[in-house]
Parts: C-alpha cells; sequence; structure tokens
C-alpha cells in the first residue's frame, strides 16, 4: 500500500500560507504554470472538520482529524474547470512513505481500510469543489503531508497542500480504541481537568490536575515526543508503520514521559532539594510541563514523582485519542525481586528499620488507557495499566505496560507487558519481622495490607470510583495455585520462632504470629488527627492462652514520606501488663502534637507499631497504621458563586484560620489558577494568633471556559513546606 515517496516533482511549485477567516488555506502563486486551470487555493475546513472530528480546541491552525472519518477540504481554482478533462490524485505522505489514491466523482462509498477520496455531484461547481478524504481506520497516529496531482492530456501539476494531524479515533466501532459510551468519551477524552487522590488508604486526599490538552502547543508537544522517541530516532520508517497500533503508541509514549534511556520529558526525583526545579507538589497541571520540555529543547524537566509521571502520561494519551485516566493504588508494593513478597524489619520496640530494598508506597500513581488487545485475545480488551515512573526495566528500558487489568485479576503472569510487576505491586504480601541482635525474633505475615483500595476519579465528579475489584478478586481461596510465592530470605541466623506464616484478620493494621497461643494485637487510630491535635491510638491486646500472661508493650511513631523507609521514632512508650485468660485488653495512648509539631510538613505520614510480648516464652506478636494528619481547611468562596463568566473579573475571598493553640510567625497565604489569576497571589501576617484568620480577596478573571481550579496553601515561618493545601473548583462559561 505504501511506496517511497519522492519530494522532487514539487519542483515548479511555490506555496504561501495565508489565514483567511479562521481557515487554514493554502495560496498557490503559479507562476510557472500556464494552464488556466491552476489551484488558487485550498481550504482545509478547520471549524467543520474540527467539529465533525471532536477535535475542537486541539489546534488553531492545524487540521486536526480522527481516523477512519472522511474529513472535507474544497479546492478553489483561478478559472472554470473542465472536470471531464482531468484526472484528480491525493497523495499522502509520512516521512519517505506515500500512498497515491485517485479522487473519484461519485457517489461510491468510501472504503474505510484505505485511503480514499470522493467528490459528491453536488459539490462540483464550476471553480470549486469539495473533496471527502477518508484514512483507514489503522493509520499511523502522525502528522502528514498531503498532495494533489491533476492531470490532462497535456499537462501535468502536483501541489503540496499542507498538513494535517491524524489522531486515533475513540468514536469510531472499527478503531481499536473504540469506546462505546459518549459520557466516557466526555471524560476520558476529552475532559481537561481531573483529580489524583493521594495520602494515605486512612486518610485519602485529592490533588487537582490540568490536564491541558487544549491549551495552545500541547498537542504539538505530543506529536514531537512521538518524534523524538528512540524508536522514531532509530527507524523512522519502522516507527510510522508501527504507530497504527495502541498497544506500541502507548508503550512508546509511557517510556518517553521519563527521561531515563531517552529525550524524555521528567526528570524523577524523591528527596533532597528541588531548588534546581520544580518541586513535583508545586506542579498543577500537565501543559507548563510539555511547554518547558519542548521549549528547552527537550532535556528533561525536573521533577517528577508518581502522580506528575501519571498526569503528563494521561494528557498525551487524550490527546492522541487513546481514552485514559489516572488510578491510585494505595498501599502499592514495590518488589524489587519480584518474589511477591515485600519485607519489612522492625525492632522489638516497634521501631521500623531502614533495610529492605523492597518497598512499599502509601500511595502510587499510574494510568489506565482503554484499547482491544489484537496482540493477546478479546478476554483482554479494555482498560491496560501503562505506568511512566521508572522503577524496574522492562524489556531493557524504563516503561511499564500496557498490561490488561484483567491479565492482574485473573493472574495470567505471561501477559505483555509486565503483568508480574504489577501483580505485586497490588497482591503482594507483606512479611513483617522483629529483629533483635541479628535476629529475628518474631514474624507475621499480611495478605491484606497490599492493594486494598485502588481509586479513580468518577465520570463527570470528584467522588472516587473504587477499582479495587477490577483488579483482584474477592476470593482468594485458590491463591496459592496460580503462583508461587517463595519463601523469603533472611540474613539472620536461625530465627527464634519458624511458625508457618497464617493469614492475618481482616484489617491491614492487624496481624499476628504464634504457634501454640492466640495471642492477638492491633492497633488504630482513634479519630484522624489534626494538625495541632494529639494523636490519640489504641492497642487492643487479646486472648492469652486459656491462663494468664505477664506482656510487655512497646509503642513507636515515626515520621515518613509516602513512598520512603520512616525517620527514627518521635515517640516511644513501654508499659507492662497482665491479661487474664479470654480476656480483650484496650491500652490507650495519647501522643502530644508538641512531640511531631516542629519536625512533620504537611504531605507527611505516620507510622505507628506496636511490639507486644510474652515475658515468660518471648513470643511477639505487632500491629502497624500509617496515616496522615488531616490539615484544617482553607476556605475559597467566589463572590455570586462557583459559574462564572467569561473574560469578566470576579472576586474571590480566601482564608485561614490559625486553629492551633501557638502563635504562629511569618504566616503566608497564597491562592494561584492556572487561566483564572496571574502567578502566585500571596498575603503575608508577620504574627497569627491562635484563632485569628489571615485572608485576602483577590480578583481572578477566566481567559478561557471550563472547568477551572482554584488552589490555596497556607504556611509559617516554623513549617517544613507547606501545612495547609486547599483547592476549589470553578466552571467557567462563555
Ligand atoms: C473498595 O472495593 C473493595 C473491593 O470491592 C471493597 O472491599 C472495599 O471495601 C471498597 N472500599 C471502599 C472505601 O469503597
Ligand atoms: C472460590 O474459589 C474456589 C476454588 O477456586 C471455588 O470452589 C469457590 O466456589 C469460590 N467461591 C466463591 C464465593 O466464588
Ligand atoms: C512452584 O515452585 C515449585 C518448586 O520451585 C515448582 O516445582 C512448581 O512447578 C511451581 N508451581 C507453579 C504453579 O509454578
Ligand atoms: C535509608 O537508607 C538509605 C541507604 O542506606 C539512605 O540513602 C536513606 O536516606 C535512608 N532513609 C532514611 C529515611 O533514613
Ligand atoms: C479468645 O478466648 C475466647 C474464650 O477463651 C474464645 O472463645 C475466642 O475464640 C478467643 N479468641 C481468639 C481470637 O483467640
Amino acid at each position: 500500500m505504501w511506496r517511497s515517496g519522492h519530494r522532487s516533482f514539487l519542483l515548479f511549485l511555490t506555496s504561501v500560507s495565508h489565514n483567511m477567516d479562521c481557515e487554514q488555506q493554502t495560496v498557490l502563486s503559479g507562476d510557472l504554470i500556464s494552464d488556466k486551470c491552476q489551484l488558487r487555493f485550498v481550504n482545509f475546513e478547520i471549524h467543520d472538520n474540527h467539529r465533525s472530528h471532536e477535535t475542537v480546541g486541539l489546534s488553531s491552525h492545524h487540521l486536526v482529524v480522527r481516523r477512519g472519518w472522511a474529513f472535507r477540504l474544497t479546492l478553489l481554482f483561478h478559472q472554470r474547470v473542465p472536470w471531464s478533462l482531468y484526472s484528480f490524485d491525493l497523495e499522502v505522505q509520512l516521512g519517505d512513505l506515500a500512498e497515491r489514491f485517485p479522487v473519484h466523482f461519485s457517489s461510491k462509498c468510501l472504503n474505510p481500510l484505505r485511503w480514499s477520496a470522493r467528490v459528491l455531484p453536488e459539490n462540483v461547481h464550476t471553480q470549486s469543489v469539495s473533496v471527502h478524504v477518508c484514512s483507514p481506520v489503522i493509520s499511523a497516529v502522525a502528522s502528514y503531508h498531503l498532495l494533489l496531482h491533476m492531470r490532462s492530456r497535456r499537462h501535468a501539476f502536483s501541489y503540496d497542500l499542507g498538513t494535517f494531524v491524524l489522531l486515533c479515533n475513540p468514536w469510531c466501532k472499527e478503531d481499536p480504541v473504540w469506546m462505546p459510551l459518549e459520557v466516557q468519551l466526555q471524560e476520558y477524552i476529552h475532559n481537561d481537568y481531573g483529580l489524583v487522590f493521594v495520602g494515605t488508604q486512612q486518610s485519602v486526599r485529592q490533588r487537582p490536575w490540568a490536564f491541558g490538552q487544549m491549551e495552545p502547543g500541547v498537542l504539538e508537544a505530543c506529536l514531537q515526543l512521538l518524534q523524538k522517541s528512540p524508536q522514531h530516532q532509530s527507524d523512522r520508517q519502522n516507527d510510522y508503520l508501527r504507530r497504527a497500533d495502541p498497544v506500541y503508541l502507548s508503550r512508546v509514549i509511557c517510556a518517553m514521559v521519563n527521561c531515563n534511556d531517552d529525550l524524555g520529558v521528567l526528570a524523577g526525583k524523591w528527596q533532597g532539594s528541588y531548588t534546581d526545579g520544580v518541586c513535583p507538589t508545586e506542579w498543577t497541571g500537565s501543559a507548563e510541563i510539555l511547554h518547558k520540555w519542548v521549549s528547552s529543547n527537550c532535556s528533561p524537566v525536573r521533577y517528577g514523582q508518581c502522580w506528575v509521571f501519571a498526569c503528563v502520561l494521561c494528557t498525551v494519551l487524550r490527546v492522541l485519542g487513546i481514552p485514559a485516566r489516572v488510578v491510585t493504588v494505595f498501599n502499592a508494593a514495590h518488589d524489587v525481586n519480584a518474589n511477591l513478597i515485600i519485607e519489612e524489619f522492625y525492632s522489638n520496640k516497634g521501631e521500623k528499620f531502614n533495610l529492605s530494598k523492597d518497598s512499599i508506597w502509601n500511595f502510587h500513581v499510574w494510568v489506565e488507557c482503554w484499547m482491544r488487545r489484537e496482540d493477546l485475545g478479546s478476554e483482554f480488551n479494555g482498560w491496560q495499566v501503562v505506568d511512566p515512573t521508572p522503577q524496574e526495566k522492562s524489556e531493557g528500558i524504563y516503561c511499564c505496560g500496557p498490561c490488561p487489568v484483567s491479565a492482574v485479576q485473573n493472574r495470567v503472569l505471561r501477559c505483555a507487558f509486565d503483568a508480574s510487576f504489577i501483580l505485586a505491586s497490588v497482591d503482594a504480601d507483606v512479611v513483617r519481622l522483629i529483629v533483635r541482635d541479628g535476629l529475628v525474633v518474631g514474624r507475621s505475615v499480611d495478605r491484606q495490607c497490599v492493594g486494598q483500595l485502588i481509586y479513580t476519579k468518577s465520570i463527570g465528579s470528584n467522588k472516587p470510583q473504587n477499582l479495587t475489584h477490577t483488579y483482584k478478586t474477592n476470593n482468594r481461596s485458590g491463591e496459592n495455585t496460580y503462583h508461587n510465592r517463595s519463601t523469603p530470605h533472611y540474613k539472620q541466623s536461625s530465627p527464634v520462632h519458624s511458625a508457618p506464616m497464617r493469614s492475618s484478620p481482616a484489617a491491614s493494621g492487624k496481624i499476628s504470629e504464634g504457634s501454640v497461643s492466640r495471642l492477638e494485637v492491633s492497633l488504630d487510630v482513634e479519630k484522624t488527627p489534626g494538625v495541632g491535635d494529639s494523636i490519640c491510638l489504641c492497642v487492643t491486646v487479646s486472648n492469652g492462652s486459656g491462663h494468664g500472661r505477664l506482656l510487655t508493650e512497646h509503642l513507636s511513631a515515626q515520621l515518613k514520606h509516602y513512598n520512603r523507609s520512616p525517620h527514627e521514632s518521635f515517640w516511644q512508650s513501654r508499659r507492662q501488663f497482665q491479661i487474664q485468660p479470654g480476656q480483650v485488653l484496650t491500652l490507650h495512648h495519647r501522643i502530644p502534637s508538641s512531640r511531631f509539631k516542629s519536625l512533620m510538613a504537611h504531605d507527611d505520614i505516620v507510622n505507628a507499631a506496636v511490639v507486644v510480648k510474652d515475658v515468660k516464652n518471648k513470643e511477639r506478636v505487632m500491629a502497624v497504621q500509617e496515616f496522615n494528619l488531616c490539615s484544617h481547611q482553607i476556605t475559597i468562596e467566589v463572590e455570586g458563586g462557583d459559574s462564572i463568566q467569561m473574560k469578566k473579573e470576579h472576586t474571590v475571598h480566601v482564608s485561614y484560620t490559625n486553629h492551633c493553640n501557638t502563635l504562629l510567625t511569618g504566616a503566608v497565604l497564597s491562592l494561584e489558577g492556572y487561566g483564572l489569576l496571574e502567578g502566585k497571589h500571596e498575603t503575608r501576617l508577620t504574627l497569627l494568633q491562635p484563632g485569628e484568620v489571615i485572608e485576602s480577596s483577590v480578583s481572578i478573571m477566566a481567559s478561557s471556559a471550563g472547568t477551572k481550579v482554584l488552589q490555596g496553601t497556607f504556611s509559617h515561618s516554623h513549617s517544613l513546606g507547606v501545612t495547609a493545601r486547599s483547592f476549589h473548583t470553578i466552571s467557567v462559561h462563555s
């Protein structure tokens, strides 16, 4: 179908771009052409084509159309054309590939499997024709060149008509990315505003994100990302041919979102200073990141973490026409040796050590994209995981997926790509080891903790949609038949307790291990504490095996970042108590806020662990909880309501109340909102008394219609970073 193209026959052409009535038109000056039938201009009918191809807003100067659907262009000639004396061919070019096809003057149907073009009889006028051009539904996603060849018995002319961009077509049933419901398409292709769920499973937070598909320059950046990929750089022709396949496309894009191995968009950083770039928590949208990448000639933009990588990937997929959504896995395992076991080491006082290479992130964000898997079979159609955060190499590059969610659910580990890594992220067992003097003195297995909650934004609302059941079946009775969980190796000498592993009770924090007795412990947070409140913990110990026992309880609390090992304990307690046969004991603990307030940043997480030991037989059991403190809200109110008019000034009131019972110094309240106000608006107060309010009125004006987000942050001179962060969505109408 494709043949190598030659540009040499365009020798006698000169073409000038010219905008008339906002349409893309190429005006052709034909000094060298003597024939009266020369082409004067071509109208790409951008306005109409963009409406009928669901591409409105993606570009103001390129024609952007979807594959498998016809688009229309109008050719206007200098003089009346004796149509019957001419034959017309169109040619599309993609690098060195080209295909030439005739324009039929008939109502014959267009062939959806090949490039084809027709002119309907009613569209033939004396000086102009409207041509309908249809691309095959399996076409490369790229920017194409379009040429016109006219031939009569005496003359032959060729015209370079210009370029157009071809995208995937999830509205078209024959396209492998076809999505049946319009509400889904509105959310997963068109919606340029989204939410990412972060925090911990116990205290889920939302972070707004502007995907920015319609921002100027974003489409061009996405196309450039394809052109800069190693696949394209090393073999253009092969890359163009394979770009018709969404499996290939999504894998190439996924690798290009991180800068490892290639000229990709984002550099990741998870600790240390971010001052030579932007701190990952400061980004609010994809457009700024893509613009930075393009304007710096494809040097990596600093810095990303998982949700930043995922949101940029989601933008690129939506722009290119592959339905996509951002998904958060709480307690996501990072299983370096892929044995489906995460080991955590604790001291006998409940302090977590920084030892294991494996880790559990409180949350991890990846992307799901929607497609048929013609390479695997129809049972794998639907949502596919793609994870752009550079973690482990896949086939030699930092890239993960696309992997069918159904393959994860059904444990089809041979499935392309990376099914076993993704399965481990949502389904590893946690083995917690209590270590004393280099010996393992207690061990417990938690089968529930990892991947217990998987969220994405619901269609048309800010509520979370629970996707957990799509990754995990509730019925785990047959689990050991579908994969082997290898036994972990310990560097320590022979463990004191080599009791067989046993499944824990339902709640994530409850774990227990014991060979003979049935000593059990659980740890709960009494209510999600706010910043400035004490943390109240409750330890429940049950059942000393039919006789009374003397027990010691060690409790420890540490601070950690969502994907990191914790710092040293900021609080520890120890006590001894007696438990009667069959008794259930509840022990309360209160950690005053003065113990952690000055150590804690807004997004920090508290890791609390309790170890209970039988003084006589040295049996140890433990339980763990991780949680965020909830910060007090910043109030953001738009005068006259949240539905505002474009290009009109509106006033926003923003305020924060000091709920701590201490004086805060150097208070800063700031407000920002992409497309609503320029830069950051800041209000400062040197002293903020307990109960006092810092507030401000800010004037905003929306530059375009759609959903916009105002984001407020509060910090003070003794806080590590931001202490409170809130957002507020506004709908802008034209
Ligand atoms: C999410 O779904 C899982 C599995 O269906 C269920 O066990 C869990 O309770 C749900 N959680 C929430 C918060 O809805
Ligand atoms: C769980 O799986 C087992 C074995 O695979 C099967 O026998 C049983 O019926 C299943 N139970 C449910 C509730 O699906
Ligand atoms: C599990 O591992 C054992 C020993 O390595 C092997 O013999 C067996 O075939 C494995 N089972 C599965 C289901 O892979
Ligand atoms: C954990 O250990 C690694 C290497 O041993 C070190 O780079 C890292 O900073 C430690 N993390 C914490 C939170 O102490
Ligand atoms: C606790 O002890 C009571 C009475 O001895 C018994 O009924 C119950 O099953 C025990 N619970 C556990 C968790 O061992």
